[in-house]
Order: C-alpha cells, then structure tokens, then sequence
C-alpha cells in the first residue's frame, strides 16, 4: 500500500516538472519578445523627443532580455548555450529575411506601392549588412 502511495507521489511529481518546463518554455518566448517590444517602444519614444521614457523602456527592454538568458541556462535544452550557434542561426535568419524581403520589394513595385516597395529594399540591404558582420565575427 505505501509502495503505491510512493509511486504515485513519484508520478505527480514527474508531471509537476514537465508543467515547470512547459511554462520555463512559454516564459522564454514571452521575456524575448517583452524585450523586443520594449525597444521598439524606446525608439518611439527616443523619435517623440521623450529621452527619459526611452531610457526607462531600453533599460528594461535590456532587463527583460537578461530574463530570458536566466531561463535558458534552466532548460534541459538551452537554445542560447554556443555563441557560434547563435551566430550561425543570426546569419541564417537574416540571410532568408534578405531574401524574402527582397521578393516583398519586387511584388510591392508590381502592385504600384513603390513607397512600401522602397521599405523592403532598405530592410533587405540591412539584413544583408547583419549577415556580412556576422560572418566576420565567425571568421575572427
Ligand atoms: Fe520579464
Ligand atoms: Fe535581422
């Protein structure tokens, strides 16, 4: 009898900890894309004139990213844990978003949005200026 009590303390505590790593999951992607909003805000901000906001918001912007890394270094599997990594799947994201926006660009010209056509071009040289210095990081 208290062999089968055991066990079944042993097995809600099994599920408890997959709960656990669900949610660490689910935190990790909400704490970057916090810090992503964060910056886009303190941009605007910065762009209104409104310094101290823009300070307060990339501050915590910055502190909502370091939320982040604390949690992945608790994953079983931290996607963050090789910088190499990270920056060969950096290069690998913006080379596919230079691409595809590039494409965007040459639709947009063809459905007479030149302006928002313009938009791509310029996000499309950017992310293609990210992959040149990455890869001159991996060179070293
Ligand atoms: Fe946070
Ligand atoms: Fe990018």
């Amino acid at each position: 009898m208290r062999r089968i009590a055991e066990m079944s303390s042993e097995h809600e505590q099994s599920i408890k900890k997959r709960i656990i790593i669900e949610h660490l999951k689910e935190l990790l992607e909400e704490e970057i894309s916090e810090a992503g909003s964060r910056i886009v805000k303190a941009i605007i901000a910065e762009q209104e004139g409104s310094i101290k906001a823009a300070s307060v918001l990339r501050e915590i912007a910055y502190n909502e990213a370091k939320h982040a890394v604390l949690i992945a270094k608790v994953l079983p599997d931290n996607p963050f844990a090789d910088t190499r990594a990270n920056i060969q799947s950096s290069i690998e994201g913006d080379s596919d978003a230079a691409q595809r926006e590039n494409d965007f660009a040459r639709i947009a010209n063809e459905a007479g949005m030149e302006d928002i056509a313009k938009l791509f071009e310029q996000l499309s040289l950017e992310e293609k200026e990210h992959v040149a210095r990455l890869k001159e990081v991996l060179a070293g």
